[in-house]
């Protein structure tokens, strides 16, 4: 006996048909000498039905859930007012006439059949599901997510083939590539002392590969990264990862965008309209006081310094800069303190506000407004106006933290799929702690042409080719046009600190590629899970990975990182010190 088709795909047109399904029993029950069981594979659930005539009626009176079966029987129509229709099998049932256990199985640590059977499932905290992983992944919303993973996958893959890229596998055992995080190392066994790093990206081989002439290289690229953990990061993670020869900026971003369509249509049915909108980083920063702004909802920050400026407030008279949030609704004491909490956290000295009432600003700062301000600003009635103020970047930033929790909390965020590109990033941004230049995307990004005579004089202004792909106030991709000269890579080597011994010592496999005749070059990489997660609705990304790692770094399902063997340390040449 074979299965003959999937229990999820029983349609009417399948009636009188013999047919023998395989899965889990999603649940049994026992109704007037009767017994249902619902049958579940991976394209759903049928129920089955076994009558005391069945000689198989003992064995289905022993089954449990997700117990293995295999089972033949007749498909026919339920009778009308049987019919389910919240399953896609719901019109009809199979009779059994064989039934055969394949595997038995433990009580389920938690129940997963509601979600097939179109019901709501209970809440089970994420601990005890990666524990159980395996039993959770057996829950309908992994089986659609890790689905439309592969559907998005399979869309990457045609696109990219017509498009005349060539998929090419890139090391994992490898040297640090610089991506502004911890390497995970490896030790060398036959190099004691030695260690290979696992790749933050693909980086420096893809650049390499374009040195090489292939042109149009993409991959699916696994990356290993050790910072802190977030919903949407995992110390390994997936990278869409692409770069391209002889191109603009405006090349790759438009083969991005027809790629984001293209998935979308392919994946969801969804149409997205392109060219997608453009902000530049200051743009950004100042309207909505993110980097990554969320489109799907207004409430943009306004510009109010000048307002201020030289006036009798002094907290703000000198401030680099003042922000004004104008929220569409009287705010409670209590919630202005919330928000406040939130502008504090991103460094903001305090969240001051006034409201518009009887056609006149009472309340908070209300008396140290200058008149002038209503002439930039329109507040309407039962309006609450919230200010922050103080160097800039802080100052936006905290403002934009209070709007994506007011967009939040008032509800105001729009369904759909907001895609953006924020360009003309900084090149360099200062490192406070160590006091020096750092970049901001990575070291290979070429500085804006335009601006290359300001690199040592104001290197804070310049500009880089170098983008970031937002989708609904996330940062799904970022990329650069590449530095494809030897001469000017050493250039900006030396402005990040790394000294001409250094830069040998770390990348002198890469300036030697670049010594050899380098095309102009430029890419982008894609975070797929961050990307996979919005398409299925999900807030984390552990949502649509397989074998997640919690929020601790850990894989509860495999004990990972385990202790090991001293032999096996002795094997690498290390020891374990004393804590
Ligand atoms: P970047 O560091 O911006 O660029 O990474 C690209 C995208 O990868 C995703 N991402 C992550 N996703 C999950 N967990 C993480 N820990 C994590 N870190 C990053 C983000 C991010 O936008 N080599 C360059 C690309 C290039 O220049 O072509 C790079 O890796 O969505």
């Amino acid at each position: 006996m074979r299965r003959t088709l999937y229990c999820g795909l029983l349609r009417e047109e399948h009636i009188g048909k013999t047919v023998v399904l395989e899965g889990w029993v999603n649940r049994r029950r026992d109704l007037g000498g009767l017994i249902f069981i619902d049958l579940r594979d991976r394209e759903g659930l049928v129920q089955v039905v076994v009558g005391p005539e069945c000689p198989c009626f003992a064995e289905a009176d022993r089954l449990r859930s997700e117990w293995v079966v295999r089972v033949e029987g007749k498909v026919r129509a339920r009778p009308s007012a049987q019919v389910n229709r919240r399953i896609e099998t719901g019109a009809v049932e199979v009779e059994a006439t064989h039934l055969e256990v394949l595997a038995e199985a433990k009580t389920p640590p938690f129940p997963i059949d509601a979600g097939w059977r179109g019901e709501e499932e209970p809440h089970v905290s994420e601990d005890v599901r990666l524990k159980h992983r395996v039993v959770d992944l057996r829950r309908r919303k992994l089986h659609h997510n890790l689905r439309l993973r592969h559907k998005v996958v399979a869309a990457i893959y045609r696109f990219l083939d017509q498009e005349g890229f060539l998929s090419i596998e890139t090391p994992y055992l490898t040297r640090s590539t610089p991506e502004g995080a911890r390497d995970f190392l490896v030790p060398s066994r036959l190099e004691p002392g030695h260690f290979y790093a696992l790749p933050q990206s693909p980086q420096l081989f893809k650049q390499m590969l374009m040195v090489a002439g292939y042109d149009r290289y993409f991959q699916i690229a696994r990356c290993f990264r050790d910072e802190d953990l977030r919903a949407d990061r995992q110390p390994d993670f997936t990278q869409l990862d692409l770069e391209m020869s002889f191109v603009s900026q405006e090349d790759i971003l438009k083969l991005n965008e027809r790629l984001a369509a293209y998935v979308l249509h392919e994946a969801l049915g969804v149409e997205v309209a392109l060219p997608f909108p453009r902000l530049s980083y200051a743009e950004a920063m100042n309207r909505y006081g993110s980097d990554k702004p969320d489109l799907r909802f207004g409430l943009e920050l306004q510009e109010v310094t000048e307002v201020f400026k030289g006036g009798t407030f002094r907290a703000f008279a000198n401030a680099e800069t003042v922000k004004a949030l104008v929220v569409p609704q009287p705010l409670s004491r209590k919630e202005i303190e919330g928000l406040e909490a939130i502008a504090k956290t991103k460094g903001a000295a305090g969240l001051a506000w006034a409201r518009m009432e009887n056609g006149i600003l009472s309340g908070g700062i209300a008396r140290f407004i200058p008149p002038s301000l209503l002439e930039k600003v329109a507040v309407s009635e039962g309006q609450t106006l919230l200010f922050v103020a103080g160097p800039w970047r802080k100052t936006v930033e905290s403002l934009g933290a209070v709007r994506l929790e007011l967009g939040r909390k008032l509800g105001l965020i729009q369904p759909g799929f907001r895609f953006l590109w924020v360009v003309d990033f900084p090149l360099l941004e200062w490192d406070e702690e160590n006091q020096r230049w750092t970049y901001m995307h990575h070291p290979f990004t070429s500085p804006n042409l335009e601006d290359l005579p300001l690199l040592e004089t104001q290197p804070e202004q310049v500009r880089a080719y170098a983008y970031d792909f937002v989708l609904n106030g996330s940062e799904i991709g970022g990329g650069s046009i590449r530095i494809h000269r030897r001469d000017l890579q050493e250039r900006v080597f030396a402005l990040l600190g790394i000294g001409a011994e250094e830069a040998q010592e770390k990348f002198g496999f890469l300036l030697e590629a670049l010594a050899y005749g380098a095309p102009p070059h430029g890419g982008i990489a894609w975070g797929l899970d961050r990307f996979v997660a919005h398409l299925a609705g999900e807030e984390s990304i552990r949502e649509v990975i397989a074998f997640p790692k919690n929020k601790e770094g850990k894989e509860p399902l495999t004990g990972a990182p385990a202790p090991v063997e001293e032999a096996q340390l002795a094997v690498l040449g290390l020891a374990l010190r004393e804590k």
